[in-house]
């Protein structure tokens, strides 16, 4: 199978490394050979082992013997025109775009199956974790009932790094940066925008309609203060930035936000790079899928996964149930219930029945949990008795 990579970046260029290390391994394992004819950049690689560079997009689409594509390109333009007219012209493609797949999926999709062939993005959630393929395979004789996920790897690095190691924000971020797991421009990782559409299209594969990630809410991890961290340590929990989505009626809710999460939840001790995914089936129970979520090899290697499928099911379009949604699908989440971490000024007295902790060195200040409420619920509570008077100095959701 001749193949071509657009995009010779972090992953793309991992991509051709596994490609030419595992060459023979792959072929067995494919059926055949995966051969890379073309590899398209605009930037130049004289010292790559490969010398099949070009700068023009048409040669892959012009090319008949070109059967399958990887974009490792990033971003919509121009990878979501090149993926439209390669899946037209009846090439299967494989991609790692999050965003393109969370934006355009619903249609790139149906034109893969009217043409009878495959867009698979394994890579674009969780890494080179296996998710996307449980939620479509594995996983079907399940109604999945909610979805809670770890799904950045750069702020979770960033995060375990403050927490647990002291380092600041920005010494972090550049390590994250420097190990090739943050995006291009780190705002999307850093402002939860990157696990919003993470969470947006495992929540698209999981009830099989799209959800629509420019419509969840998402809230980013500056959120996060180092108080928060020290409260979260002495109340048993650990704080993450999670995507969710929760199955509600005939539609769903979803949401990126801060989260504690209890000791005892197999996330909480998901650190530095690593992702977790906490998937709850009606008739499983729950399910944990946890690896590297980001970096060039561990990415690539779910690329690579994909090429294979691809060689596997050369004239076979692999069913993914992915609809449009009707208006309303994806429900108002200030209704949906959450108990909050409160972090708040004065003095504890009278937060008897909320168990207010206090911590050493944090003087005039408490936190407490208080039970399940919606966002005018809890809006109410604080303006009562014993909140009314106190300043809330964190909020975070307890999920
Ligand atoms: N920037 C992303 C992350 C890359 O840190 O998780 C993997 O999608």
């Amino acid at each position: 199978m001749k193949i071509a990579i657009m995009g010779f970046g972090t992953v793309g260029s991992g991509v051709g490394e596994i490609l030419m290390n595992s060459f023979d391994n792959l072929a067995k394992k494919a059926g055949e050979k995966i051969e890379v004819k073309y590899i398209l950049d605009l930037r130049d690689f004289p010292d790559s082992p490969y010398d099949c560079f070009i700068k023009d997009y048409n040669i892959i689409l012009n090319d008949p013997e070109i059967e399958a594509v990887i974009e490792a390109m990033g971003g919509t333009v121009p990878a979501y025109e090149f993926t439209k007219k390669l899946l037209l012209a009846g090439k299967h493609v494989v991609t790692s775009n999050k965003e393109l797949v969370a934006r355009h999926g619903t249609e790139l999709l149906q034109i893969a199956a009217e043409k009878n062939i495959n867009y698979l993005f394994e890579a674009s959630v969780g890494g080179g974790i296996p998710i996307i393929k449980p939620l479509i395979n594995s996983l079907t004789g399940d109604d999945i009932t909610g979805i809670v996920g770890i799904l950045n790897g750069t702020t979770n690095y960033i995060l375990t790094q403050m927490i647990k190691n002291g380092k600041t924000f920005r010494a972090a971020l550049s390590e994250a940066q420097e190990k090739g797991y943050a995006e291009k421009d780190p705002t999307a990782d850093v402002e939860g925008i990157d696990t919003c559409r993470k969470i947006a299209i495992l929540a698209s594969l999981a009830y099989g309609k799209y959800v629509d990630s420019n419509f969840i809410p998402t809230e980013g991890i500056t959120k996060i203060t180092p108080e928060d961290a020290k409260y979260a340590q002495a109340m048993g929990y650990s704080v993450k930035i999670v995507g969710q989505c929760v199955k509600d009626g005939n539609g769903v809710y979803a949401r990126v936000c801060p989260a504690f999460i209890s000791s005892e939840s197999p996330l909480a001790g998901i650190d530095d790079v690593f992702n977790g995914i906490l998937v709850q089936g009606d008739s499983l129970g729950d399910v944990m899928f946890y690896g590297k979520g980001a970096g060039k090899l561990p990415t690539a290697s779910a690329m690579v996964a994909d090429l294979v499928d691809v060689a596997k099911h050369r004239n076979t379009h692999i069913r993914i149930l992915w609809a449009e949604s009707e208006e309303g699908y994806l429900h108002d989440g200030s209704k949906q219930k959450y108990s909050y971490y409160l972090r708040v000024s004065g003095a504890a007295e009278g937060f008897e029945e909320y168990a207010a902790k206090k911590l050493p060195g944090l003087e005039n200040e408490f936190a407490v949990i208080v039970p399940p409420v919606s966002e005018a619920e809890l809006e109410e509570l604080l303006k009562s008795s014993p909140f009314d008077g106190h300043e809330i100095l964190g909020k975070i959701r307890v999920i």
